[in-house]
């Protein structure tokens, strides 16, 4: 099948559940936002579907692979071809935007000619071109997020996780967010893919409505 499935997934650190019994399909081409108060989970889902945690217990599948089973991790995070986008960005500080954007090309062994080719087609898709040869603590809070977003993009992930900021005025954020990853996306490569946005907490029903407007869906982790 192809997707996403999380079957019965636990995570705890140092004896304390972070995540339990979890479970949740999705399919290609679908949106999720999942959200939930500070502390409920939403990160550590995300790093188990990455790989980077492995679960106490239950299976993780993407494209019908069982890529992480009860405490064992089977496929490593670089071979899982997943998109991901950190909280805090966790940009190279002492690379250039390009830099950034050319270390996963190389180590997924793209020619160099290849390499300049699609670093500049995602950096025009970006609006970022000027800001090539600039380092991360020369560019505003926008202009990282989008070489982030570039950087996961550019490998053509399956899925893109985004571990997404908390922001004061959500249904115009959500609503933005999800409406430019998709024209973003389509515009990089045509496949429909998966895309899986990560939110934090207190949305109001009618900015849910509005996710949902948008063709995303909504699950909540822990309690609402
Ligand atoms: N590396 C870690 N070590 C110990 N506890 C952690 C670690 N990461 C997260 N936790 C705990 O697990 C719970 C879920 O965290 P997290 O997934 O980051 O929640 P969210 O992203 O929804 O705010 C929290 O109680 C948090 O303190
Ligand atoms: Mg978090």
């Amino acid at each position: 099948m192809n997707g996403i499935v999380f079957k019965s997934v636990s995570k705890s650190y140092n004896g304390r559940p972070a995540v339990r019994d979890f479970s949740l399909t999705i399919s290609r081409g679908e949106r999720i936002v999942v959200l939930g108060h500070s502390g409920c989970g939403k990160t550590t889902v995300l790093r188990l579907l990455a790989g980077f945690i492995t679960p106490d217990k239950g299976i993780i599948e993407i494209d019908g692979q069982v890529v992480a089973k009860d405490g064992k991790n089977l496929k490593e995070p670089e071979e899982r071809q997943l998109g991901m986008v950190f909280q805090d960005l966790a940009l190279w500080p002492h690379l250039t935007a390009k830099g950034n954007l050319e270390f996963g090309l190389k180590a997924q062994g793209v020619s160099a000619s290849k390499r300049k080719q699609e670093i500049a087609d995602v950096l025009r898709l970006m609006h970022i071109e000027k800001y090539a040869n600039a380092k991360p603590s020369q560019l505003s809070g926008g202009q990282q997020q989008r070489v982030a977003l570039a950087r996961a993009l550019i490998l053509k992930p399956k899925a893109l996780l985004m571990d997404v900021r908390y922001k004061k005025n959500w249904s115009w954020y959500v609503t933005r967010l999800i409406k430019n990853i998709q024209k973003s996306v389509r515009q990089f490569y045509d496949i429909r893919k998966l895309r899986f946005l990560l939110y934090a907490s207190r949305l109001e029903s009618q900015d849910i409505t509005r996710i949902k407007q948008d063709d995303a869906g909504v699950i909540w982790l822990g309690k609402s």
